[in-house]
């Protein structure tokens, strides 16, 4: 089936109301305040994990960005500094995957020079022997590599792009060479295809100093096919870790964390679980994205964005685009993994490979 991606529709921009003073933080509907900015800097990557770029979908003839849409690095500059006004503390870098595009480094020594935040970015790691020690020099805080199997022919069926299991392992290697600590370890679990590789990488990662979480499949984009039948509760990992390496839970990091902790009692580290299928965790959700062509999505399923990149192009000044800022957040009502049915997932939304996971 070939499906045409579905991009934002430019919503007017032209009436607003005032917003709240500026440098005051923002709360949408639901009191809550935007704190987390994901920036989607390429709609493209090197891999065609099944559950986010199936190859019958994301082949030759799919309609990739022409480089002129996407967002600058002075134009991603800006709106990210404008947030940073607005509350934003943590900025997290993303794709499809971040390190194809180009002088990638160049954007990270650019944003660290921001005031207050932590600067992340999640990749798949292939590329993190070329670039681990340039990111890090640049003043990126911390890496996330995607890594869903640590056998071989189980990794290279979940990417469908024959890369195989070592490069991963390279990329998470030459990460910590570079400095990063504490490197998280995002592995997607689709129940029937790569969830017998769980106890595999909890064994690989325990005592590593690395974080692995595990993430169950979501139904976001309209390509991969999604089934309930294929999502294993995270439920399900944990009791499955426990019966071989004690756990015990432990406190979020901060309000709104994603991922549950949980540590191996014998002291050798600790594992995540994100579970937003089966314990939907909208209530604290204080995330916003900027796809690659400067629209903004304030929920991982949203099916309408909001354009800026026209705002910016169009010589509007700081309080303009903060004033839309304001507008989008202020509305902002998105709940949907608390109220997904079954004709909630049928309905068209954006690709995570473009509004950045
Ligand atoms: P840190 O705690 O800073 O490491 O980051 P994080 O856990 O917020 O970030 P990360 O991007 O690593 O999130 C991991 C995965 O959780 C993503 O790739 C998504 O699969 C999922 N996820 C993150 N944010 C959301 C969200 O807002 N909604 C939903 N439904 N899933 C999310
Ligand atoms: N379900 C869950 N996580 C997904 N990701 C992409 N697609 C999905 C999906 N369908 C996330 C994974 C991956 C990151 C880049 O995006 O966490 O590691
Ligand atoms: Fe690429 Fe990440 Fe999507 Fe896999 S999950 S296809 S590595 S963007
Ligand atoms: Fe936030 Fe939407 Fe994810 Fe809920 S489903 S946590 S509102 S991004």
């Amino acid at each position: 089936m070939k499906v045409i991606p579905i991009r934002a529709t430019p919503v007017a921009t032209a009436e607003f109301p005032p917003a709240p003073a500026a440098g005051l933080p923002l709360a949408d509907t639901r009191g809550r305040n935007v704190r987390d900015l994901r920036i989607s800097v390429t709609d493209r990557c090197n891999f065609r994990c099944v559950y986010c770029m199936p190859r019958e979908i994301f082949d030759k003839d799919y309609p990739f960005l022409p480089r002129t849409q996407l967002l600058s690095f002075e134009e991603i500059l800006r709106v990210a500094r404008l947030f940073v006004a607005r509350g934003v503390r943590k900025i997290r870098i993303t794709g499809g995957e971040p390190l194809l595009r180009k002088d990638i480094e160049r954007l990270v020594e650019m944003l660290a020079t921001l005031d207050c935040v932590e600067l992340t970015l999640t990749t798949n790691g292939v590329l993190l022997p070329k670039l681990a020690a340039r990111l890090r020099a640049a003043g990126l805080h911390r890496v996330t590599v995607s890594l869903d199997a640590l056998d071989d022919a189980t990794f290279r069926r979940m990417n469908d792009a024959d890369y195989p299991v070592e490069r991963v392992l390279e990329g998470i290697a030459a990460a910590q060479a570079a400095g990063f600590d504490a490197i998280k370890v995002n592995m997607v679990v689709k129940r029937g295809t790569n969830d017998q590789d769980i106890e595999a990488m909890a064994r690989h990662f325990r005592g590593s100093g690395h974080i692995l979480r595990f993430i169950e499949f979501m139904d976001v984009g309209s390509s991969n096919g999604w089934k309930m039948d294929e999502v294993l509760p995270s439920r399900e990992v944990v009791a499955r870790i426990d019966r071989l390496f004690p756990l015990e839970a432990i406190d979020p990091n901060y309000e709104g964390e994603v991922a549950e902790r949980w540590r191996y009692k014998d002291g050798a580290g600790e594992i995540g679980v994100i579970s937003s299928v089966t314990q939907a965790f909208c209530g604290t959700c204080t995330r916003i994205r900027l796809s690659t062509e400067g629209k903004l999505y304030t929920c991982l399923f949203a099916q309408q964005g909001h354009d800026l990149r026209s705002l910016l192009r169009e010589g509007a000044d700081d309080t303009r685009i903060d004033a839309a800022i304001a507008h989008v957040w202020q509305r902002r009502d998105d709940h949907y993994s608390e109220i997904r049915t079954a004709a909630t997932v049928k309905a068209r939304k954006i690709e995570m490979s473009y509004i950045g996971g």
